[in-house]
């Protein structure tokens, strides 16, 4: 079963046989399926009918060089009411997209009341699932648990963002505890940036029924006549190869399928003002950064926070977000300074900006406070700072405004390379002053709509900008707003043990290239933790290597080991961040080793790896989480190579000052090790805390 296609076709094959057919076989509606199933799709119809009996009208087929698609047009027994179902299946990739286009003709608006964007019949057996809970600081832990009977939920009512807590990608282990590499797996994710809500319910003994969708409290859609309402793309894979096989297939999709703004092209090395000097900003320090990284061998440097600001200044994060005018008292050479300083050291430049917020301390706020999403006569409900708000993205003024933002930074500075957008608020006040009263609860998904619409306009003008996408580190990371950034920050937790794991979960279904991970400080201002350079290095490399500290700060033996890992990291980067990823050990094996009363008998690692399509280039990545002394190591076992072809090992990005270890210029043959393995020297006699190895394959 390589394909999750299968299970569509068998749907499709249903609906096309006789006529009038039933569509519950691909979408179960409220009204036309017994008690015990769920229904995906619930409406009230204008005369208050709430009823929905779909039947197929017309099949037609699109087929070109990147899929296959089969569009079903359906309408109801009685109601002038149509859903089209759409089927792609991508043909380099093995995904399949699933989604609805909900139209009418009745005289008056009709409420959904539940739309969601496919539903999947699965067999019955020892199911797992697999969803990504976390917090900010600490995201993407993989939550593994055994299906039950009964409804089992995850879902996400953030407002403005959706993979803080619990993200809208799982996976359903169909053969017993889902494995790395073996085993059937179903990977889903939905695409979407908003409210979500996902189920898998065994309402009967029968089987499973999975559903994936917009979370419908709060958000009856009011769909006027002949206006058609699109559901969220559903992605569907499903793999005999485990865990890994759903996530590569995920990557590739992400990076051939536009599913990420330039998949296919690798990120530059930066450095991120942020952790280093925060809202400081002056133009010493700005200019003392940028001769850091350029004297380190990087290539961008991303002023953060706290460079705007008129009346208000920015100096915390209580005021001035939506006056994005530089703050000449810090910058009195304007931005024209920094990019030519840029150019001066061959560097590129960028810029942090969080264009759908506002503070109530802002001459933004005092001249459009209709702007800002808020109740009517309801006291504000204030975020970030006690004085953030968030814009109101469905009013095509503030798209404009936001668009015009983007568009005067990047017609008054073309040099501008990279633009760092950030998301730092939820949605508390679940009101609009642009909606109609009679649409109000449209708002948490007209705010995504009108942001999708507004990021549409960009890309069309601005292709080649390398966007980030950061909500408080990786609260949006979904497949929604993928397609209109270039990169996602995993988290705003930098510390290189906890990256480890959080890059671990995050892995699962999002690829290298977009993953940001900085080098940070020592110790680390969020845990307070110390760990070496040479491991936080390696931690960082594992996807898009940046840093984020204040270099005058770092150490001579730190500057040198970071010399080297840019420069190693040049060399492999192609690898790196466009390979095919192999999980090998994970962290999650063992629990957080530190707080351990208990000495673990056996080291404590993680490890993964890159593979070259051809399977003649690959790259490991192995970290000792735990050092005791005479602890016993672990062997790791390779995957993903040639079990004929011989690989030779160099070791990269060696400690500074030290020699490689023993494994370096040994050769071993794929099957080697693949079955036997590496016994990688990460403990030593002298048990350093932290130790961690790069080793390239070729
Ligand atoms: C958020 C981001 C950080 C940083 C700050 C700036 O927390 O996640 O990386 O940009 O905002 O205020």
């Amino acid at each position: 079963m390589k394909r999750t296609g299968l299970f569509f076709l068998a749907m499709c094959a249903c609906l096309m046989v006789g006529t009038p057919v039933r569509a519950i076989d691909m979408l179960p509606t409220f009204g036309d399926i017994d008690h015990i199933h769920l229904p995906a799709l619930i409406v009230q119809h204008a005369d208050g009918d709430q009823s929905l009996q779909l039947r197929a009208q017309d099949t037609t087929y699109v087929d070109n060089a990147q899929y296959k698609e089969t569009v079903i047009a359906t309408k109801d027994l009685v109601q002038p009411f149509y859903v089209t179902i759409h089927v792609r299946q991508w043909k380099a990739v093995p995904i399949t997209e699933t989604w609805y286009e909900i139209s009418h003709a009745e005289k008056k608006p009709v409420r959904l009341q539940r739309f969601d964007s496919g539903y999947l019949p699965l067999e019955n057996g020892d199911l797992y699932l697999v969803h990504l809970h976390g917090n900010w600081a600490g995201e993407a832990v993989p939550t593994v648990e055994r299906l039950t009977r009964g409804i089992k939920t995850i879902r996400n009512s953030d407002g403005a963002r959706n993979a803080h807590l619990d993200a809208p990608e799982v996976m359903i282990s169909l053969d017993g505890q889902p494995q790395e590499n073996s085993g059937r797996v179903l990977g889903a994710a939905l695409c979407w940036s908003g409210n979500f809500e996902i189920r898998v319910a065994a309402t009967d003994e029968k089987g499973f029924h999975f559903y994936a969708g917009i979370d419908p409290m709060a958000s009856e859609y009011i769909l006027s006549p002949k206006e058609v309402f699109t559901t969220p793309h559903l992605a569907y894979t499903c793999s005999n190869e485990g865990m890994g096989g759903v996530s590569r297939a995920f990557h590739r999709w992400a990076r051939t399928c536009g599913m990420l703004h330039n998949g296919n092209a690798t990120r530059s090395i930066l450095l991120n003002s942020w952790e280093g000097i925060y809202f400081d900003i002056t133009e010493e320090r700005i200019l003392a950064m940028m001769n850091d990284i350029a004297a380190f061998g990087g290539e961008l440097f991303v002023m953060d926070d706290g460079w705007f600001g008129g009346k208000y200044q920015r100096n915390s994060d209580d005021a001035a977000l939506g006056d994005w005018v530089v703050d000449t008292r810090k910058l009195p050479n304007g931005l024209d300074a920094l990019t030519a300083a840029a150019k001066d050291r061959h560097i590129q430049f960028g810029i942090w900006i969080e264009p759908e917020a506002v503070n109530t301390r802002s001459e933004l706020f005092e001249k459009h406070p209709e702007w800002a999403l808020q109740e009517r006569n309801r006291e504000l409900k204030l975020g970030r700072g006690g004085t953030q708000l968030v814009l109101d993205m469905t009013n095509p003024k503030v798209q404009d405004f936001v668009f015009n933002l983007v568009d005067d930074l990047l017609t008054k500075h073309p040099e501008i390379a990279y633009i760092k957008w950030d998301a730092n608020a939820s949605i508390q006040n679940c009101g609009s002053t642009y909606l109609p009263r009679d649409k109000q609860s449209n708002l948490y998904i007209d705010y995504h709509l009108g942001l999708v619409k507004t990021l549409e306009r960009i890309r069309a003008k601005y292709p080649n900008v390398v966007i980030q996408n950061c909500a408080s580190g990786g609260g949006r990371a979904n497949y929604g707003l993928m397609p209109y950034f270039d990169e996602f920050w995993v988290s705003d937790n930098n510390d290189a043990l906890q990256r480890v794991y959080i890059q671990w979960g995050t892995s699962y279904f999002f690829p290298s290239n977009a993953m940001a991970q900085h080098i940070g400080g020592s110790p680390y201002l969020m845990t307070g933790r110390t760990t070496p350079i040479k491991f936080r290095c390696d931690v960082a490399m594992s996807g898009r290597l940046g840093m984020e500290l204040q270099p005058a700060h770092m150490t001579e033996t730190e500057r040198a080991q970071c010399t080297t890992a840019f420069q190693d990291y040049k060399e492999l980067r192609e690898l790196i961040q466009l390979g095919n990823l192999y999980r090998l050990v994970s962290p999650y094996n063992d629990q957080y080793p530190m707080s351990n009363v208990k000495l673990p008998e056996t080291q404590s690692v993680a490890a993964l790896m890159y593979v070259s399509d051809t399977k003649d280039h690959a790259v490991l990545f192995a970290y000792g989480l735990s050092s005791f002394m005479k602890q016993a190591s672990r062997r790791i076992r390779l995957a993903g190579l040639d079990p004929e072809r011989t690989y030779t090992l160099t070791e990269r990005n060696v400690r500074h000052g030290e020699q490689p270890c023993a494994l370096d210029g040994k050769s071993f043959t794929g099957a080697h090790l693949m079955s036997v393995g590496l016994d990688i020297p990460l403990s030593t006699e002298y048990a350093i805390d932290y130790p961690s190895r790069i080793f390239e394959l070729k």
